[in-house]
């Protein structure tokens, strides 16, 4: 349980909250690469944190990203031109370079330098993995570039989408880490799911009472689910979760690795990006084909947008016959819809002083502690938070069996690191 105001501290994120600060010293999921696909594309709105942006690729095919409005009068430069080496506002010409910088005032005499006087806010925006990253940041305290795994692998071995969710971030993250409910909602995709579990994994995760057991990594938390294996032996499923709002899902037999970042757009929205890689190999056609039909942790969007077609208008298009009838636990269909469906029906911002947490939450209430303690470390302790770090970044989630008196994080170590060029380690 939290106290409202705890609440409120860990939710929000604007410019001036405590943990949009923090968040703001990270780098930033912002697009899809394919969202800016060449020179002088159309811009894109990009929302991060209740900042209103635009994101375009100018002629060199430098990248920026820009306050949405025009400094004149407050048009929207999604509207804009983008030409020469700038965007242009479409209502009286004044143009702007990838760095806020504004360029040119048509109806202003050159000599005047007036335009010079004129700038944008802008942020640096980079290309790794497939996707665009913004630093919203202090410019000195920018961290190193990002090298989570699923960032550095070739094109050819990771599927990277993107979809809105309704709710505050931080809810839809909790679900991530919350591995008890695996069990509850997911049960039936177990099977029947190609990239969730293999038979193995089914039996063992038909017992709904894992226990778990969470300890701090460098860069968060690993929250291990442990059930009873065969004589003297465990089975453990680890997940990674990484500052400050990364989590690696544990592999299934030699199935892709999987994880998801939650990254807020305002208060009450947030991107959830969903991303497949192999470390050592292409995806192939019969994997990437259901993913991009937006199975196992992608799932189908309206077309021409980012938001889900299963989605609060349409009640998730729930099926009750199939939650009768032991094809669905909540009558909704995908992994992903099931999550996005449960966490947007607590409402636009959970309110956590009514919830009644139990042991299986540890890993909750751990991570929100971990955010709350580097927000309040902010600006005192010097150097990065967290996650920032390229070894707190390279590391994988791992499911494997243990002898019994072996500590998961000793037994587990190597298996919990991306080391290059190898396999995950999976049962
Ligand atoms: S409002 Fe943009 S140029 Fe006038
Ligand atoms: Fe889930």
């Amino acid at each position: 349980m939290l106290r409202a105001e705890q609440n409120d501290y860990i939710c929000r994120t604007g410019p001036g909250t405590p943990m949009g600060e923090l968040f703001r010293r990270y780098w930033i999921p912002a697009l899809l690469a394919v969202e800016l696909p060449e020179p002088d594309c159309p811009p894109v709105r990009v929302k991060l944190m209740s900042e209103r942006l635009i994101a375009f690729r100018d002629t060199q095919g430098r990248l920026g990203l820009i306050d949405e409005f025009c400094a004149h009068r407050g048009v929207s430069l999604w509207f804009g031109r983008n030409e020469e080496s700038g965007l242009r506002c479409p209502y009286h010409g004044w143009k702007y370079d990838v760095t806020g910088q504004c360029v040119e005032v048509p109806s202003e005499p050159v000599e005047s330098g007036f335009c010079g006087k004129i700038k944008l806010k802008g942020y640096k925006l980079i290309e790794r993995g497939g996707v665009l990253w913004a630093y919203l940041g202090p410019p000195d305290l920018e961290p190193p570039e990002p090298a989570h795994e699923w960032a550095t692998v070739p094109a050819t071995h990771r599927f990277i989408s993107k979809r809105t969710q309704e709710c505050n971030w931080l809810q839809a993250m909790e679900g991530g880490i919350d591995s008890s409910h695996v069990s509850f909602l997911h049960k039936f995709n177990l099977h029947n799911d190609a990239w969730l579990g293999n038979k193995r994994s089914a039996n063992y995760l038909s017992d709904t009472r894992p226990r778990f057991e969470v300890v701090q990594s460098d860069g968060g938390l690993l929250i291990g689910a442990r059930r009873n294996a065969e004589d003297g032996h465990y089975y453990w499923r680890i997940t990674q979760w990484i500052m400050p709002w990364y989590t690696i899902i544990p592999p299934f037999g030699t199935a892709s690795l999987g994880g998801h970042a939650w990254v807020p757009i305002d208060d009450e929205n947030c991107w959830t990006w969903s991303m497949n890689w192999h470390p050592t190999r292409a995806l192939s056609e019969a994997e990437l084909e259901p993913m991009r039909a937006g199975k196992g942790i992608h799932c189908e969007l309206v077309p021409g947008t980012f938001r889900p077609r299963a989605n609060q208008d349409n009640d998730y298009l729930m099926d009750r016959r199939a939650q009768r009838e032991g094809r669905s636990f909540s009558g909704v269909d995908g992994i992903s819809m099931q999550d996005a469906s449960i966490q947007e029906s607590m409402g636009p911002i959970q309110d956590r002083t009514r919830e009644n947490l139990v042991s299986t939450d540890n890993g909750i209430i751990m991570a929100r502690h971990r955010l709350l303690k580097a927000a309040k470390a902010l600006g005192k302790a010097g150097g990065l938070p967290p996650g920032c770090e390229p070894a707190h970044q390279r590391v994988r989630s791992a499911s494997l069996v243990l002898p019994q008196d072996v500590a998961f994080k000793e037994g587990a170590k190597d298996a919990l690191v991306a080391w290059p060029q190898t396999a995950p380690v999976s049962v």
